[in-house]
């Protein structure tokens, strides 16, 4: 059996991370994985992480099974955190657990595929890494739309006209904000358009809202979202709190179904726990239970989020400013204007692979940073390396044009 292994390659995140880790050089920069870092470079534990995990040490009374949809506790605080602080709009959804964002992603395509499996997940190009593969792992088919900007916002016209042969029962696949890779999310006009769009065609918005609380708070970065579930019969979202409560190992996340018909309500629930319990019948509790005493205990938690999103803004914000006062192009000088944890560099897979053997830079050869993972004493280094390897590209195509 084993002779017949497919020739996967080695998952190049990962390897990059291998190749950062074996680096011998004391100055490199790890640009590659989507962690927040504080100042010292350490991806901290929030203290009411801390302070839940020593109450659930001392209070939690049993190990025993809880359900297929996993934590109830968690699934009612997530349903309220994505939809609405506004008990009474949350009513009408369905939210299991689920084994990170990832694990939301690949039940939701199980889902999808179950109810349509002829259907087509529109993905944003450039796009996470990951949504492609569980979407084909789900048996569903992948095509593309243009993700750009234009004149300092999401270039939206290139986003519908690429999406007009998008057929009813296909699925536009969304980032809820802080779009990774590239940092541009579209204003709220463009979010009332996406559902317009969705309105007329009977295509189905699946939200994955794996930021919420790193763009511009909480209720800002889902305004968005909470604008097509006012507007429309079916919304499909995946969300996680690996980030917002950097929960990152635990793997927390949620499936979420929201119907206008809440009699679809139960038959929604009982496939959604089919699928959980013909994949892994219920999600671990440990950091549901964190997650939920982390969302009854909302001012602690939202003061060390603002924490970190205002901790990303500065970097974002001295890194733009450090780019323009070096005289760097105003191509590399737009990051500053981009959103979350990421920005897209207008660098080649050559030009990254250069950042990373000339400078120790290490980012993802689709150009991709993790601003989140930068300390201030190493913003100077990186807008000059950054400016070296611009130019370093100009040299080059300049010398293969004489040559
Ligand atoms: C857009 C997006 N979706 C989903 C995920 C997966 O999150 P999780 O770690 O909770 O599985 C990530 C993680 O980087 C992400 O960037």
């Amino acid at each position: 059996m084993l002779s017949t292994l497919p020739p996967l390659e080695t998952d190049p995140l990962w390897e990059l991370i291998r190749l950062f880790k074996e680096d011998k050089r004391d100055h490199k920069i790890d640009l590659v994985i989507g962690v927040y870092r504080d100042e010292s470079g350490q991806t901290p534990v929030f203290d009411i992480v801390q302070k839940a995990e020593h109450w659930l040490a001392n209070n939690a009374q049993s190990k025993a099974y809880k359900q297929l949809s996993g934590n109830a506790q968690f699934n009612h605080h997530m349903g309220q955190f994505l939809l609405s602080p506004d008990k009474a709009s949350a009513a009408s959804h369905c939210t299991i657990q689920t084994v990170g964002g990832t694990g939301a992603l690949r039940v939701l395509g199980d889902f999808i595929h179950r109810l349509s499996p002829n259907a087509t997940v529109w993905n944003t190009d450039p796009g996470y890494i990951n949504h492609q593969p569980i979407m084909e792992a789900a048996g569903l088919r992948v095509n593309h739309f243009r993700w750009q900007q234009k004149e300092g916002v999401l270039d939206i016209e290139s986003c519908l006209s690429d999406l007009s042969d998008a057929r009813r029962g296909d699925i536009l696949l969304l980032h809820g904000c802080c779009h990774n890779p590239s940092g541009i999310d579209p204003t709220f006009a463009q979010w009332q358009a996406f559902a317009t769009f969705c309105k007329n065609t009977g295509v189905i918005p699946l939200i994955d809202m794996a930021y919420q609380g790193f763009g511009d708070g909480p209720d800002t970065d889902a305004a968005g979202l909470r604008w097509l579930v006012s507007q429309l019969d079916l919304v499909l979202i995946a969300s996680s709190c690996s980030k917002n409560m950097g929960l990152y190992c635990e793997r927390i996340g949620a499936a979420t179904i929201v119907t206008k018909d809440t009699a679809q309500q139960t038959s929604v629930r009982v496939l959604l726990e089919h699928i959980a319990r013909v994949n892994y019948s219920m999600p671990p509790d440990h950091g549901a239970a964190v997650a939920a005493f982390v969302f009854s205990h909302p001012e602690q938690w939202s003061a060390e989020l603002t924490q970190c999103r205002l901790r990303i803004l500065t970097i974002r914000q001295q890194l733009g400013s450090t780019l323009k006062a070096l005289g760097a192009s105003a191509e590399l000088c737009a990051l500053a204007k981009q959103k979350g944890m990421f920005s897209l560099l207008p660098f080649s897979a050559t030009q990254m692979q250069q950042l990373q053997e000339k400078h120790a830079i290490y980012g993802t050869s689709n150009g991709r940073i993790n601003i989140a993972g930068l300390q201030t004493h190493q913003i100077r280094t990186l807008a000059n390396a950054l400016i070296d390897i611009s130019q370093w590209d100009n040299h080059n195509n300049a010398d293969q044009l004489t040559a």
